[in-house]
């Protein structure tokens, strides 16, 4: 017999289910392409990502065909472009393979997978009893059991799993994790949960204990970074056009293989390059995960080509859309 947890669960998903494309459908590259670009974004942001995909690269081949620049580029916005990068490498896995795994551990050895995503696959395409843990599922559970271990523990990590998985029932584990992630992003909220209307309220330990503001507990222990960047935009005016040098960023630091302007770090020198600065933007706040950028920006308007390193390259400025750039260049030259 089912715990009425589960029952209540899936009850409330009957009625309450988003409605997305993705749930149309069984194919295991539609619904993995989801789960990627959803780990980087909120719903409504990731289907226009989705739909792109999909339109772009219908098939799991047909993505693997690509090019890793062109994959960057369609990726671009979302942030995080390792995540780009091994959905590109496994999707020639995939190929490699002669296809899609269809089991979890099978799923699990493909770049970019892990625990999360493989069981997402293994459930909702295949059917497989595999539990989802995201962070939705960690608060559902962590709130309705009334359960205090810190979710970002190995620990943690173990007791929310083993529930999960004792939770969900082998004949729907598709609508179930479903219903535990849609349930955690539209009812049970990390800031203003509806307990008012909720199914689960008259059983839930969190809400008769008063914790459900101190649910999940979560450990502060990543030290956030600090850098500060100083762009310099050269443009160059040769023969009556207008040229841009621009570098690919190198491997062992943030936005491995996407494209900038020269960038030096600490901003404790001026470049020597004949020309006009102006100071464009200044202290420009850029947060990632575990990094907070400041950037300050200049334009060089210089009319005499200067000597930069062999791995930066010329391109007219016209053209700069045709190249991958982290979201911050995007931000920094929108407007110049
Ligand atoms: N977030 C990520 N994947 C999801 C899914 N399959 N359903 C609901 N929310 C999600």
């Amino acid at each position: 017999m089912a715990h009425e947890f589960t029952i209540n669960m899936l009850r409330w998903y009957a009625t309450n289910r988003r409605s997305l494309p993705w749930r149309e459908t069984k194919d295991p590259y539609a619904i993995w392409l989801s789960e990627i670009i959803l780990q980087q974004t909120r719903i409504l942001q990731g289907q226009a990502y989705w739909e792109r995909f999909m339109h772009r690269w219908p098939t799991v081949k047909e993505l693997a065909e690509a090019t890793e620049d062109e994959v960057l580029r369609e990726w671009q916005g979302l942030g995080y472009y390792s995540r780009a990068r091994n959905l590109h490498t496994a999707a020639q896995q995939i190929v490699a393979n002669g296809g899609f795994p269809t089991t979890f551990e099978g799923l699990r050895k493909l770049k970019g997978v892990g625990d999360y995503t493989a069981a997402a696959i293994a459930s909702i395409a295949f059917d497989q009893p595999a539990a989802v843990v995201d962070g939705n599922v960690y608060r559902v559970l962590a709130r309705y059991f009334g359960i205090d271990t810190p979710i970002n523990t190995t620990e943690g990590k173990k007791t929310f799993t083993a529930l999960a998985q004792e939770l969900l029932p082998h004949d729907q584990a598709s609508a179930f994790n479903q219903a535990m992630m849609d349930f955690g992003a539209i009812q049970c909220t990390p800031q203003s949960p509806n307990c008012s209307y909720c199914p689960l309220a008259e059983t839930c330990e969190a809400l008769h204990t008063q914790r459900i503001n101190q649910l999940p507990v979560k450990l502060q222990k990543l030290k956030i970074r600090e850098r500060h960047f100083c762009y310099y935009y050269i443009r160059l005016q040769e023969n009556g056009s207008t040229i841009i040098a621009i570098r690919r960023r190198p491997s062992g630091d943030i936005w491995q293989g996407l494209w900038e302007p020269l960038m030096l770090e600490d901003c404790s020198e001026f470049p020597e390059i004949r020309g006009t600065f102006t100071l464009l933007r200044q202290k420009v706040k850029h947060v990632l995960t575990h990094q907070i950028i400041y950037a300050d920006f200049y334009l060089i308007d210089t009319t005499e080509k200067p000597s930069l390193p062999d791995s930066f390259i010329w391109i007219p400025e016209s053209e700069l859309s045709h190249y991958a750039l982290p979201r911050l260049i995007e931000r920094l030259i929108d407007g110049i």
